[in-house]
């Protein structure tokens, strides 16, 4: 397809809203106080409280106290630090959905809006929610890159570019820290994979390493003072993180990171390092350190001074966040509050990016229609999160088909049908078809048992998706039995079951049909809650009768992590996915329009583990092709974390990728799809139209190692190199995003030459040709040919966006930092001379080029 193609359809308009992402100042700003710096005086008094710390209170410091938390010490007013994930949503010290979170989009779809006041504002809802839930530091962003399109954790890291992620990152960093709770970026670094995750080697040479993965973290560390980083749990050119230098320089000593660096949890795998910048180790209270590391301080493995340092980033943390009395907190000025659904709601239409739109197909006109047909497991089920520890428990999800429903008038009629399985396994009950049989209210009776079986306590919970990492479970606790009455919405066999890692018993209707041990043969830290094994079992029943399910779950004597989580669920068996393609299609054959919703599922875009190809999951490309061949209006809205292929993409009329979108990803799809909002998102990551097509691919470590031989060349640069050689194209570039209205970018300027070490402002006036108010983002790449160095074909500079009515016009100016001139050489080089700056709005565009000479 022609990914320059636009969209217009005749619609209202809106005043223009002048917006610009990026500050424009040719002159570096008065340095500002650096937020959360501590006056002299306080540093001192940091000081002198570190230093009056026996050595033992000082080791005990720097271990965590439980999975979520730091030790307190009372004598000297210091608080316990609670840390928590992040990076979409702060879930707090439990996985509780008792106590539940905002559920934000994932970061994919964060990036996808180019905007560095929606990270600030998403940032800002962050520190609102760990507030609220007693939360000191949020374990994120994730800003690892986009290096290969099967990263498991790719939904969860902000995109493929250093420019576009550090840019990001640091707002998302600002905005959480404006509530005065720390932000962390993580993974300290080239963590770009999930193969053998604790071990992998990543050899990166020296230019990648600045100019692309460190790139992308130092903005977050430089300019918004992220007050703590996590260090990675793979090695770095041979030396596992936390006891790499790469902690000390450039972090510490040339970019001033005077926060805590915080171990991923069981990233530290020694004593020895506590000689590196590694300052804390998480989880506790039982690690490497401890009395391990107080003997080798009393034996001068490990210096004294270095642990005073440690001791004093981690009770400056503490200041910062409020828990050291005698300090004021950085913060006590807070913004005004933001409404974090609405916030979730505004990321997922900002985000998502329109691909297709042929004949103007999109947004429908609500009160031209008279049927909907919506398709697609994941219109109802959808996947409003990835998976692993980003996950958190929202209140509620608003799926595409409720979000429609809720949206369109009432004389439409709107059909669902399922068309293809997507959800493997088990899944968790629905939460209203659960009814607690011991207190007589919706939910789950879950009772904690002693060795003996008597009763130590019990709770009342409202899901089946139970999980523990370090607190909730009683002490004593030797078995947890959980007690429920299903109702099936319809009669028929259903399969229901249990999935965890141990022993377990499982009684429906008061037969047991499971008493044995579910073994975990992948052998990944966490396995019961990434990927557990299940046992299922066929039930037959009819419509609104009650069946009684019971489990009995034993507590291991050992725990190599305190982590027990249970999932009471079904099935979805689908006899012949040929007779739900054909009900899809005779209900899309009528409909006024076909929505058809496709996606990923958890087994396949989480965190533990790389996704083995780029397809959809079963039977859901056939399933599109169906649709589309009876009905010319077919709308495919995407749900995936990162890209999937799509064979289908030119035969359907509009396609619309929507990430994973958060808790309000139905409400945002309708509001996009029926036109009450605009969709302004543009692509954070080069999608591919085949998976041999792409550059860079392998997430699997050779020998231990994965080799990053495509040095800098990664993403688009990766594809432009390709093409360069007369390989193949992606489907659609970098950058890359269409809208309701269209966009004419006239004549830019720039200055002919700039003096080595000076920001440089693009002017790019823009004007809004089509009929509807929409989003711009203008990118400014640069390009160096005859260059003494390696280059990539261009690179990412700048970029900025403007909303604007019908009609409008705005000069929008595009910041270009000095930097993006720059090469790492034994330290930041530039190669004086001519470069081209290309405007244009993705990294594949027909640009309007001007030279500018760096003297
Ligand atoms: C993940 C981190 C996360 C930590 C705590 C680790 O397995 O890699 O991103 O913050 O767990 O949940």
């Amino acid at each position: 397809m022609n990914p320059t193609l636009s969209a217009q359809k005749t619609t209202e308009t809106k005043t223009a809203e002048a917006e610009t992402a990026v500050p424009a100042t040719t002159e570096p700003a008065e340095t500002p106080a650096r937020p959360g710096e501590l006056p002299d005086a306080a540093e001192a008094r940091l000081r002198e409280l570190a230093r009056s710390l026996s050595l033992e209170q000082q080791i005990k410091l720097l271990t965590g106290a439980d999975v979520w938390s730091t030790h307190a010490l009372p004598e000297i007013g210091l608080k316990r630090i609670v840390l928590s994930d992040g990076p979409a949503g702060i879930r707090g010290e439990d996985f509780d959905e008792r106590h539940d979170s905002v559920s934000l989009p994932s970061s994919s779809a964060l990036s996808a809006t180019w905007s560095v006041d929606i990270a600030r504002r998403y940032g800002q809802v962050l520190g609102q929610e760990a507030r609220r839930k007693g939360v000191h530091a949020v374990l994120g962003p994730t800003i690892n890159l986009h290096r290969s399109p099967l990263g498991g954790r790719h939904f969860e890291c902000m995109s493929e570019d250093p420019r576009l992620t550090a840019t990001l990152a640091a707002g998302y960093v600002s905005g959480v820290q404006s509530m005065g709770v720390g932000a962390t970026p993580k993974h300290y670094l080239a963590n770009e994979a999930e193969t053998e995750r604790f071990t992998s080697d990543s050899v990166v040479d020296e230019r990648p390493l600045r100019e692309l993965y460190l790139a992308a973290f130092e903005d977050a560390i430089t300019e918004a003072r992220a007050w703590l980083v996590m260090s990675s749990y793979n090695a770095i050119n041979g030396t596992t993180a936390s006891e790499n230098t790469l902690l000390e320089t450039p972090l510490s000593s040339e970019w001033g990171f005077d926060g805590v660096v915080v171990s991923d949890w069981t990233g530290v795998r020694s004593v020895e390092a506590a000689n590196a910048h590694q300052d804390l180790e998480m989880p506790g209270p039982v690690g490497h350190w401890g009395a391990k590391l107080l003997a080798a301080v009393e034996d001068g493995r490990v210096s004294g001074e270095e642990i005073l340092e440690k001791i004093t980033r981690i009770l400056r943390l503490a200041a910062r966040v409020g828990s050291l009395e005698g300090f004021e907190p950085a913060v006590t000025d807070f913004p005004g509050a933001l409404d974090g659904a609405q916030v979730a709601r505004e990321v997922a239409v900002r985000g998502a990016v329109l691909i297709r739109n042929e004949g103007g197909l999109l947004p429908l006109d609500a009160a031209a229609l008279g049927s909907v047909a919506v398709i697609g497991h994941n219109a109802e089920e959808a996947r409003t999160q990835g998976g692993g520890s980003a996950t958190v428990m929202p209140k509620y999800t608003v799926s595409p088909l409720e979000g429609l429903r809720t949206a369109l008038p009432d004389g439409v009629t709107v059909t669902f049908s399922r068309g293809a399985k997507v959800a493997e396994g088990l899944q968790p009950f629905p939460r209203k078809s659960l009814h607690n049989p011991v207190s007589g209210v919706p939910g789950m009776r879950v009772t904690f048992l002693d060795a003996e079986g008597k009763e130590i306590s019990g709770e009342d919970r409202l899901a089946s998706h139970l999980i523990w990492f370090g607190v909730g479970i009683p002490e004593g606790t030797a078995a947890i039995r959980m007690q429920t009455e299903w109702t099936a919405e319809r009669a028929g066999i259903h399969h229901l079951g249990v999935g965890t890692v141990g022993q377990i018993r499982l009684a429906i209707d008061g037969t047991d049909v499971f008493n044995s041990e579910l073994e975990d043969d992948t052998n990944v830290l966490g396995a019961a809650l990434f990927d557990p094994p299940q046992t299922i079992h066929s039930v037959e029943t009819a419509a609104g009768k009650r069946v009684a399910i019971e489990a009995l779950y034993q507590l291991p004597e050992q725990q190599e992590i305190p982590l027990t989580a249970i999932l009471l669920g079904e099935e979805t068996v689908v006899a012949d996915p040929q007779a739900e393609i054909r009900a899809a299609v005779e209900a899309a054959r009528t409909a006024d329009v076909a929505i058809v919703v496709v996606g990923t599922n958890a087994a396949i875009e989480s965190e533990g583990f790389d996704r083995k190809d780029l397809d959809l999951p079963g039977h859901q490309n056939e399933l599109v092709e169906a649709v589309a061949a009876v009905n010319p209006r077919t709308v495919v809205v995407v749900n995936s974390g990162s890209p999937v292929l799509m064979p289908w993409l030119d035969r359907v009329g509009a396609v619309l990728l929507g990430w994973f979108g958060g808790q309000e990803f139905g409400a945002a799809v309708a509001d996009i799809l029926l036109g009450t909002e605009e969709p302004g998102g543009r692509l954070p990551t080069t999608w591919p139209a085949a998976l041999e097509d792409v550059p860079v691919l392998s997430t699997t470590p050779v020998d231990g190692k994965v080799v990053y031989s495509e040095g800098l060349h990664v993403g688009y640069r990766a594809w432009l190199r390709q093409q360069t050689a007369g390989g193949a194209a992606p489907l659609l570039p970098f950058g890359f995003g269409l809208g309701y209205t269209t966009f004419e970018l006239e004549g830019a300027h720039a200055p002919e030459s700039v003096p080595a070490g000076k920001d440089v402002v693009v002017h790019v006036p823009v004007r809004n040709t089509g009929t509807r108010t929409g989003r711009e983002v203008v990118q400014v790449y640069i390009a160096r040919e005859n260059s003494a160095v390696e280059r990539p074909a261009r690179w990412l500079a700048g970029f900025a966006g403007t909303h604007l009515a019908a009609g409008g016009t705005d000069s929008v100016q595009v910041r270009i930092p000095a930097r993006a001139f720059g090469h790492y050489d034994g330290g930041w080089q530039v190669e004086r001379g001519s470069f081209r700056l290309l405007v244009g709005r993705h990294a594949a565009d027909d640009f309007q080029e001007l030279e500018i000479e760096v003297r």
